[in-house]
């Protein structure tokens, strides 16, 4: 994950384009940032990239998203070559399970979750979002959208960080708030987990998006 990602359009497909932009283009990452997001599309482990506005975090997430989706169709590039690699009577390889992307905003979790709460489905909304192929990428935890969070969203998001920490799903989170923030809106046992299952990351700096920001 430096300079410039090669993206194709299918790896890109749902995921904000401006940031697509900013990976394709340029994009640099630490090396033990890069590491930990490489280790969170793998479904190794965890991270939660935490910092202040402008510091890079929807960018960071968005690459790991791209490399889910690179990583499964490495998968499926892989498997179909040794299929046709076979002998003509050798049994076939397995299809391997390949890692199923979710990709959310806040502002997107929320209107989901609330949709399939008003429809009836909330269960199995729940269930779509912690399948053990799932990997989740859910951008600006807490950010406020004036609205807390119902008993059901905190229900689901210390529901994922559990699975996170059982290590039987692959989780990327962002937020604004550090960990004492996320111990506020979603409980200490949460932020607690949060700690186990992922690497944090701290961002600090300055906006990017202000000119002349040197970090
Ligand atoms: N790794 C990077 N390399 C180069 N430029 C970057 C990188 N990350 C972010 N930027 C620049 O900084 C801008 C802000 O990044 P981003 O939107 O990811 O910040 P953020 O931390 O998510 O902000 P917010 O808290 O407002 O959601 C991007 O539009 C891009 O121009
Ligand atoms: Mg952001």
């Amino acid at each position: 994950m430096s300079d410039g990602m090669s993206i194709t359009d299918a790896d890109a497909h749902g995921l904000p384009l401006r940031m697509i932009n900013v990976l394709r283009r340029t994009a640099k990452f630490p090396p033990d940032m890069a590491h930990a997001m490489n280790r969170a599309s793998r479904g190794e482990r965890g991270v939660f990239i935490h910092g202040p506005v402008g510091t890079g975090k929807t960018v960071a997430l968005v690459a790991v998203a791209v490399r889910v989706r690179q990583r499964a169709a490495e998968m499926t590039a892989e498997w179909s070559a040794a299929v046709d690699a076979a002998e003509p009577r050798a049994r076939l390889p397995k299809r391997p399970r390949t890692p199923r992307l979710r990709y959310f905003s806040d502002r997107e979790f929320i209107a989901a979750a609330r949709e399939a709460m008003h429809d009836g489905r909330s269960q199995r909304f729940a269930e779509g979002l912690t399948h053990p192929d799932v990997v989740l990428c859910l951008d600006d935890v807490g950010s406020g959208t004036g609205d807390p969070y119902t008993d059901f969203e905190v229900g689901l998001i210390n529901d994922i960080v559990d699975r996170a920490y059982e290590s039987t799903q692959a989780l990327a989170m962002t937020s604004n708030l550090d960990l004492a923030g996320i111990a506020r809106i979603l409980g200490d046992r949460c932020s607690s987990r949060l700690v186990e299952a992922c690497e944090v990351i701290n961002l600090k700096g300055a906006d990017r998006r202000v000119k002349g920001a040197t970090t």
